[in-house]
């Protein structure tokens, strides 16, 4: 769990800002949500039997003995408020939200026990229109924030019904060598054999390469939402890779899956993924409602946005006030107020604290403002104060305190 630092902040800032636009821009509305749900939401929803929920969540029991949960993802959450706000009663609904989430995972770059995500989802649309879509506003945000090295992979997990077919074709597949399975996959072989595809085991690897692939055994269905996705991601220009091994590390999805993996970031490379999950609202006690959508690691987002040049520089003071004596700082301090209400968008800061002349106008440098205010004992006197520029040739000047604001306002720029 890391802390995210000044200068840090200013990049995720800058690049939350861009994200929240383009999502915004697609007519997706922002939801808060809790952090804590009770631990069935998220069992049922991602699978008893995954890495998440056996091994990964914080849970507790609290003063009534209820367990809860800290929120491992945001998808179980979204559709969990849905429900109880009743969002799904014949209305479709497109929501995001971001915020920390939590699991307790090994800890190395670009995975953390907590990180953030940005979650994007929609519920009651039945594609594969809306899968595009999500895909595509993505390649924008991509674009706005000048990234490379990013690539798309797309799978598709079929309905329920080929799923379960497929389910039984693994099953027959790995009982067959199920000597080289390792206990994980043992125990996954009945309860969930879809997750031994996941597996991160080195030596399993050869064993799953060789497994039948589901994009094999597609129905008629599962194969035209699929087609119909790629076509519009064609259309769009948004170059796609299919993936047959891609299965996602959570159990609610169906048809669709994607993800946009960078090798920029060691091998921790996928920035976002998703997929449908159209039995998921029923699950959790909702009407039959089809949904997809995706999240995306903030920690991995400013990771690719550094690594591919960028940053955001921490804006410091555009005024800092020099006040040296007891009447001057009582002028200063409604001088600060006042310059504050009518210079809109700038940062005033005031010299709290005292100090000599000499170690204030240090202080006012290093805040990276463009001006100092001067205020001593005589321009109070005389109702004035010094102007003196900081980063330019300009010369300094006295200014009357009733003209003060409308000079360094016009002089900033405002
Ligand atoms: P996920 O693949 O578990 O999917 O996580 C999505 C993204 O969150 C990952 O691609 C990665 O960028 C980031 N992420 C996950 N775990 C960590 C971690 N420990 N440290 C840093 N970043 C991490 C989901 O969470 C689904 N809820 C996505 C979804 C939304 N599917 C449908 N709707």
């Amino acid at each position: 769990m890391n802390d995210i630092l000044p200068e840090e902040a200013a990049t995720w800032r800058l690049v939350e800002n861009v994200v929240r636009e383009v999502i915004e821009s697609y007519g997706y509305r922002e939801i808060r949500l809790p952090i804590l749900e009770r631990t069935e939401v998220f069992a049922r929803a991602i699978g008893e039997v995954t890495d998440i929920v056996e091994k990964e969540m914080y849970s507790f029991m609290d003063r009534n003995d209820e367990s809860l949960t800290m929120r491992p993802e945001g998808t179980a959450g979204m559709v969990r408020a849905g429900i109880t706000n009743g969002l799904l009663h014949n209305q479709r609904q497109k929501l995001w939200t971001v915020g920390p989430m939590f699991r307790y995972e090994k800890p190395q770059k670009g995975r953390y026990r907590q990180f953030h995500q940005f979650d994007v989802e929609a519920m009651g649309y039945e594609g594969p229109d809306i899968d595009a879509e999500l895909i595509i506003l993505c390649a924008r945000m991509w674009e706005k924030l000048g990234l490379g090295r990013l690539s798309l992979e797309i799978n598709t997990l079929g309905t329920p019904d080929t799923r379960g077919k497929y389910r039984h074709e693994l099953v027959k597949y790995f009982s067959a060598v199920k000597s080289q399975l390792d206990e994980d996959s043992i125990r996954r072989l009945e309860k969930n054999p879809l997750r031994i595809l996941d597996s991160k085991n080195p030596d399993m690897q050869g064993v799953i390469a060789a497994a039948p692939v589901m994009i094999e055994h597609l129905d008629a269905k599962s194969t035209a939402h699929f087609d119909g996705l790629k076509s519009l991601l064609e259309k769009a220009d948004v170059p796609y890779t299919v993936n047959p091994r891609l299965v996602r590390g959570l159990d609610y999805y169906n048809l669709t899956v994607f993800e946009w993996i960078t090798d920029a970031l060691g091998s921790q490379g996928a920035v976002c993924a998703g997929g449908r999950y159209d039995g998921l609202v029923e699950k959790l006690g909702g009407k039959a409602t089809p949904a997809i959508g995706w999240a995306m690691g903030v920690e991995r987002l400013v990771g690719l946005y550094e690594a591919c040049g960028g940053k955001a520089g921490e804006q410091g003071a555009d005024i800092y006030i020099v006040a040296v004596g007891d009447s001057a700082f009582d002028c200063a301090f409604v001088v600060a107020e006042d310059l504050r209400d009518r210079i809109p968008g700038r940062k005033v800061e005031l010299n709290l604290g005292g100090g000599s002349f000499k170690s204030q106008l240090r202080r006012a440098d290093r805040s990276g403002a463009a001006y100092a205010v001067i205020l001593g004992e005589e321009e109070v006197a005389r109702n004035e104060a010094g102007l003196k520029p900081l980063r330019s040739g300009e010369q300094q000047l006295n200014v009357a305190l009733d003209k003060l604001a409308e000079t360094v306002g016009t002089r900033l720029g405002n």
